[in-house]
């Protein structure tokens, strides 16, 4: 509970003073699509003004914020009254605030009731009004306060996915259905990389394009937008009566109107807490923002006996899930040189929790992006962190910028090496162009040593910066030269003969990585794993791919222009040229082995299939499990997601296991696994 001060003059003014933010605010979010703070800074703020008048009765007003939903409509759009008041949903942000919640609906329903729920997602959009009269749509309306709303029916009838008409024989006479429009993700994603690359200003996040895409004037500017719609519940209604929400939900979907496929009806507050968890978990794997659950009674006789207060309704909650963004101070602007000599700037930030972890540095992607959203250092910014995604500055918050905040621009200079960097023409990124540029290097060498690349056990970016730091490591073929400097090594601090024996084992098993391997270690720019394999399946030497011109590698299935651009410049600068003579020389691999697939395998098998092969196999090699599900056209991931459509699990499959068995993902074994190479398909069950 907030703090809240027991003298009424000073409740009063600190009333005054939020209820302000929080008017200014909504009108923000709803009018301009143009949030000033973040869902949790208003959520913390509202809860600190319902505090307030707990404690002091007068400051509840009609006009206070804590009565209010929405926002004022915008007089832009003609107003529209709602059949039934739009209300708001009260919020729980834990597992007792939830359970507390349930406890009430039980209390007030008779000890005896088993209230059933429905759990939905809370979808991050902007809420709709559809109204259908005699199966036809006759005004679509944003919420506005609550009561008036602001008539977009034109605009929302360009959305694909709200029928004109009711799919159903017999409509009734009026039907008010509520839902939410949203901006699928990939969809916004590539969006704002549009508009950034023409020089716009980027939306903060999906849900503010979802807003301004729906509130233009020109339907004809609303189509071109990838807007989507779920609906999730009912208003007003006439000729028409159901028992349960399940039901309505189920009616809306025979009759053409898009509902969630993610919405579970379960018993009791312990299989809905279930529900929260895995929508936790899989947060980031639905194709739309989501923030939270909505959980609902379903029986709709019991609704009416829980009724409603003035804002919400008691049937219904919405359990949050922590923000996965944040305010804080962007301190400075600084620029890292990758391995391919990319230069990307980043953000040095206040510390700041998001979402469970502390965040002190985010991406700032390059140049172009910080002009497009207006970054400047000082600023307040929004920081998010979705999932295993690297955490990104949003934008400003304009309404905190000092006076003096300057906008940024790149340095002319490499901080690392004092080159100049250049930006390609046609292109976003800033390349620093030295190949021995000290930072490109310990990062290539990070590199070479990796996973995907020689996966050189021992050489990990601490052993990197050591080597590079004692000289022994000057460039990448340096790497193959250390077991002649075996006693160097040796005289290393706290290094032993266990450390430098098993550093030169990993060192030579890496020099012994097949071809495309040994392609994706030079740190070619846009040249990863899937590409290099398309390279060497067609020029399955070194040396052929060396002495390609772009328009052969152009000609490559897969290949396009970018990419054999990258890989020619690459070989024909004179430096990468020598690099390739010494790593030649070093006994580095240079022709393909058998790659192409055993004669009697169908490569399309398992198109369309994404696995993952977690634990140990009995059997196989996990690498060569891989190989075997890649040989028949299956995609092979690291991660469960709920695009996975399957995991196999051998002994100590530890976490991934857990997660496929929480999104409902199959599981299987090493015999399952056989089968599934060998039929296309897994065991039938039993
Ligand atoms: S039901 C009486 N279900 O969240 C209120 N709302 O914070 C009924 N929202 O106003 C709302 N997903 O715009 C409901 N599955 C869902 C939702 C959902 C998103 C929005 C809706 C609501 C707001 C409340």
């Amino acid at each position: 509970m907030p703090d809240v001060p027991s003298d009424l003059r000073e409740a009063r003014r600190r009333h005054d003073e939020l209820a302000r933010t929080l008017r200014d605010a909504r009108y923000r979010y709803y009018v301009l699509s143009s949030p000033p703070m973040t869902d949790a800074e208003f959520d913390a703020r509202l809860r600190e003004l319902e505090a307030l008048e707990a404690a002091h009765p007068p400051l509840v007003t009609p006009s206070s914020p804590t009565q209010q939903v929405g926002a004022p409509p915008d007089t832009a759009f003609p107003p529209v009254t709602h059949p039934q008041p739009m209300l708001s949903l009260d919020n729980v942000f834990s597992r007792e605030a939830l359970v507390a919640w349930a406890e009430r609906v039980v209390r007030s329903l008779g000890s005896e009731a088993t209230p059933r729920f429905v759990c939905e997602l809370k979808i991050d959009g902007v809420a709709i009004d559809l109204v259908y009269r005699d199966g036809v749509l006759a005004t679509g309306a944003t919420r506005g306060n609550g009561v008036v709303g602001e008539d977009v029916t034109a605009q929302i009838l360009t959305v694909d996915d709200v029928p004109f008409r009711l799919a159903v024989d017999d409509p009734p006479a009026l039907l008010e259905v509520r839902g939410e429009v949203y901006y699928p993700l990939a969809a916004f994603e590539a969006m704002n990389a549009e508009r950034i690359e023409r020089g716009e200003a980027a939306f903060m996040n999906p849900r503010n394009a979802a807003s301004g895409a729906l509130r233009q004037k020109d339907p004809e500017v609303t189509r071109q937008r990838p807007l989507a719609v779920w609906c999730h519940g009912l208003g007003a209604l006439a000729g028409i009566a159901f028992e349960r929400h399940g039901d309505a939900l189920a009616w809306l979907r025979d009759a053409g109107l898009p509902t969630a496929p993610e919405t579970r009806v379960v018993d009791d507050v312990d299989a809905v807490w279930e529900v929260v968890g895995r929508a936790t978990a899989a947060r980031h794997d639905v194709p739309y923002e989501i923030d939270g659950v909505v959980v609902k009674v379903d029986d709709l006789a019991q609704r009416e006996q829980l009724g409603f207060t003035a804002r919400a309704p008691r049937w219904a909650i919405a359990y949050k899930m922590p923000p996965v963004e944040q305010e804080t101070v962007l301190r400075a602007i600084e620029v890292n040189v990758g391995r391919t000599g990319k230069a990307t700037p980043y953000a040095v930030l206040e510390p700041v929790l998001v979402a469970g972890t502390t965040i002190t540095y985010a991406t700032l992607h390059n140049e172009l992006q910080i002009h497009a959203k207006d970054v400047r250092v000082g600023d307040t910014v929004m920081v998010r962190r979705a999932g295993d995604v690297i955490p990104e500055v949003v934008g400003p918050v304009l309404a905190e910028r000092p006076a003096d905040a300057q906008p940024w621009s790149m340095p002319a200079d490499c901080p690392f090496c004092g080159q100049p960097l250049v930006r390609p023409e046609g292109e976003a990124h800033h390349l620093c162009e030295n190949v021995d540029c000290p930072n490109r290097l310990l990062e290539s060498l990070g590199h070479l040593a990796s996973r995907g690349a020689l996966d050189i056990e021992g050489l990990g970016a601490q052993t990197v910066e050591l080597l590079v730091r004692e000289g022994l490591v000057r460039d990448l073929a340096d790497v193959f030269r250390l077991h002649e400097h075996r006693d160097e090594l040796l005289a290393l601090d706290k290094w032993g003969e266990k450390r430098v024996d098993n550093l030169l084992a990993g060192i030579e098993a890496g020099r012994q990585r097949p071809l495309d391997r040994v392609l994706v270690a030079l740190n070619i720019r846009h040249l990863g794993p899937t590409y290099a394999k398309l390279l060497v399946r067609a020029l399955p030497s070194l040396q052929a791919i060396r002495e390609a011109s772009p328009d052969q590698l152009e000609a490559i299935e897969g290949i396009g222009p970018v990419i054999a651009q990258a890989v020619h410049s690459w070989f024909t600068t004179p430096r990468n040229a020598e690099l390739i003579d010494d790593l030649v020389a070093l006994g580095i691999t240079t022709e393909a082995a058998g790659t192409a697939a055993p004669a009697n395998v169908d490569p399309e098998l398992l198109a369309g299939w994404t696995v993952v092969v977690t634990g140990t196999l009995e059997g196989v090699t996990r690498d060569e499990a891989k190989a075997a599900l890649e040989a028949r056209g299956a995609k092979v991931t690291g991660s469960v997601s709920g695009r996975t459509s399957l995991v196999v699990a051998g002994t100590d499959p530890g976490s991934k296991r857990d997660k496929a068995e929480q999104l409902g993902v199959p599981v299987t074994g090493e015999a399952g696994f056989e089968h599934l190479l060998a039929h296309g398909e897994l065991p039938a069950a039993g």
